[in-house]
């Protein structure tokens, strides 16, 4: 029988209410370089990640915003499939729980378990954490009764409810993950589970009354099934669980979730007891990723250090943003993001290691060889001698998600082939008479280190690996490039393309002085006036008004043409804000006016008065400018400011 080559992996499906940050970016680049991985390894490969779109925090956020819940993830799902796009994922699908394919194999699902008994009514009370969608057994409560996940204070529930009998499904769980220790990765989660599991598993609430915002219950529409319940299943409904039964049969039995640790237990067991219950085959493999702080922080709204992964690409490039979460921490461990060690490692491993045997090799093949790569009858080097034992290390590292490990031992392959560099001296060869064979050889066994470490690095690195095949001379796409093909020995002939910087060097200082000038935007003491006494304060006459129109005045590239509402009175006002909004920003805006301000001629158009602002002024020049407004805008048109 052919060997199984069909991949099936997944991301956790991510909460809509939060910003994507490195830790949703970190998780989908991972199963992201797992795949282009197994396509390279000749894998039929599915790869899935989604937005988990139901539950109180969407209902809630959503009211807060005076919106349908709906009308929120509509619009805000789309942060993260434009985070996937900018940075490269090769998803073949993205799922949303709020999509009809998904809802429709939920609904059946719950029946078929209430139908055959393995779901049944109850009623639950505990306390329950609103933010994380949990109810949280009181020995687990942290102090004053508390989240012990994220400290927030717990809410008491009790509801009618319904409960999915897990418990039954325990011992065969059990002997399962008994009998396929590598079902849960790494290790450590293995063990966490399994004693977990032996601890003994209480029946779970799978549904709510207490909200609507969920997918109701089939026949029970008073209750809405639990957004865990509901999320666990896109796994499934995703792969055509009811619409197509055959691919479902083929993806399904290999099935891979990688997950952070944080959700481990839902995934290691209730979703595998729900499968059991369904008489479906369980996943393959569970891999569990550790949790990255911040300069040595927990990441947090409220502390203001979420790492946003858009800015991160924009300030560094992609595949050096890539690079370095992958590379940086042992995959499983924690880790802390530094932009520091960001900087260092574009500086060391890329710009460094790699660019450089990158430049310095295509600079000799260029000058010495008419940029023809030499053929040699010498067959073996170091560098060849070492290369199957790095991609066997390769594989195996890959095959263990241990990603830093597949890295590093291409970077020792990139290493080795830099000290060659320097022990062969092809400089000096070039100029010895009789070395012209020698040459050939270090020339030849520099392209060949640097044809297959493009080759290994495309599934992490895929514009990286692109950009230098095609400098190599080399052509079609590395990543269609089948990894069984990885051999020593075929780059010779080939006529290479010019020499290109890769990654051009940070300076460090440089950094450093642009990183402190973003923490405090340069606010030069202010040239202060001299004192007045309130009366003269109090000639100035400022109210409440509405921007109604604005309009462009052709011959000014600083001036907008306002006409605002003061209530009593329309009048028309120049602003010279043309810089920092669009005509449709303004529109609609409540505004401080000052009133009676003589009326003055702007590029021939009249002004009478003046908008407010605030702003930061850089050699005389507004960088940064915000209008004022009330705090209260419901505040009457034409209010005295005093
Ligand atoms: O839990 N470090 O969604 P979520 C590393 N909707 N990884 C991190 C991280 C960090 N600091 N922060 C988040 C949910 N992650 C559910 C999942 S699945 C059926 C339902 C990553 O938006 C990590 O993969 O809170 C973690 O498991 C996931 O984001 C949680 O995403
Ligand atoms: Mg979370």
């Amino acid at each position: 029988m052919a060997e199984d080559k069909t991949f099936y992996i997944t991301t956790p499906i991510y909460y809509v209410n939060d910003i994507p940050h490195i830790g949703h970016a970190y998780t989908t680049i991972a199963c992201d370089t797992s795949a282009r991985y197994k396509r390279m390894t000749g894998y039929d490969v599915r790869f899935l990640t989604g937005t988990d779109e139901h539950g109180q925090k969407i209902q809630a956020a959503a009211q807060a915003k005076g919106i349908t819940p709906q009308e929120l993830v509509d619009k805000i799902h789309l942060n993260f499939k434009d985070l996937w796009r900018v940075l490269n994922i090769s998803n073949d699908d993205f799922i949303r729980t709020t999509e009809d394919r998904h809802i429709r194999v939920v609904q059946a699902m719950f029946k078929q378990l209430i139908d055959q008994g393995d779901i049944y009514k109850g009623t639950y009370s505990g306390y329950y954490c609103v933010p994380d969608e949990t109810y949280v057994p009181e020995n687990a409560m942290g102090p004053n009764k508390t989240c012990p996940d994220c400290g927030r204070p717990l809410t008491i529930m009790e509801e009618e409810s319904y409960f999915f009998r897990g418990s039954k499904y325990v011992p065969q769980l059990i002997k399962y993950y008994e009998e396929h220790v590598k079902a849960v990765m790494p290790r450590v989660r293995y063990n966490e589970i399994m004693s977990f599991l032996r601890g003994g598993v209480r029946d779970q609430s799978v549904s709510r009354t207490s909200l609507k915002w969920g997918i109701p219950v089939p026949g029970d529409e008073k209750h809405v099934i639990y957004v865990w319940f509901d999320a666990l299943i896109n796994y499934a409904s995703a792969m055509g669980y009811l619409d197509d039964p055959e691919k479902f049969r083929k993806y399904w039995p290999s099935v891979r979730h990688m997950v952070g640790k944080d959700i481990i237990r839902f995934h290691c067991v209730t979703w595998p007891l729900m499968l059991l219950a369904l008489g479906l085959p369980l996943p393959t493999e569970i891999i569990a990723h550790g949790w990255w702080t911040v300069d040595g922080e927990k990441m947090s709204k409220t502390r203001g250090n979420v790492v946003d992964p858009f800015k991160m690409v924009e300030r560094y490039g992609l595949d050096p943003f890539r690079y370095f979460l992958l590379r940086e921490v042992p995959f499983g461990n924690d880790g802390d993001f530094s932009e520091l060690a960001l900087v260092g490692r574009i500086n060391s491993d890329l710009a460094n290691d790699l660019g450089n045997l990158l430049n310095r090799t295509l600079q000799m093949i260029q000058s010495y060889r008419n940029g023809i790569v030499p053929s040699c009858s010498e067959p073996d080097s170091e560098l060849s001698r070492m290369y199957p034992e790095v991609l066997s290390r390769v594989d195996e590292a890959m095959n263990n998600y241990a990603y830093d490990e597949a890295l590093k031992a291409i970077w020792e392959f990139i290493g080795r082939a830099n000290k060659f560099i320097d022990e062969t001296m092809p400089w000096k060869l070039a100029k010895e008479e009789g070395q012209g064979e020698r040459l050939d050889f270090v020339l030849l066994n520099l392209y060949e280190a640097l044809r297959l470490s493009a080759l290994l690095i495309a599934p992490t690195m895929p514009d990286t690996s692109r950009r230098i095949w095609a400098q190599l001379g080399q052509d079609g796409d590395t990543l269609t490039v089948q990894y069984d093909s990885f051999r020593w020995g075929q780059g010779a002939g080939t006529a290479i393309k010019k020499a290109e910087v890769l990654f051009p060097r940070i300076d460090i200082e440089q950094w450093k002085k642009d990183r402190e000038a973003e923490k405090a935007p340069a606010i030069p003491e202010p040239p202060h006036e001299p004192e007045i006494g309130i009366e003269d304060f109090g000639k100035v006459e400022m109210r409440v008004a509405r921007i109604l129109k604005c309009e462009e005045i052709p011959k000014s590239k600083k001036l907008y043409k306002l006409e605002v509402d003061l209530g009593y009175e329309k009048r028309t006002v120049c602003s010279g804000i043309k810089a920092f909004f669009k005509p449709d920003e303004l529109t609609g805006r409540t505004v401080i006016l000052v009133t009676n301000l003589k009326p003055v001629k702007l590029c021939g158009v009249e002004s009478n008065g003046m908008i407010l602002a605030a702003s930061v002024k850089h050699d005389g020049k507004a960088e940064k400018l915000t209008l004022l407004k009330p705090a209260d805008e419901s505040i009457p048109l034409g209010s005295r400011v005093s």
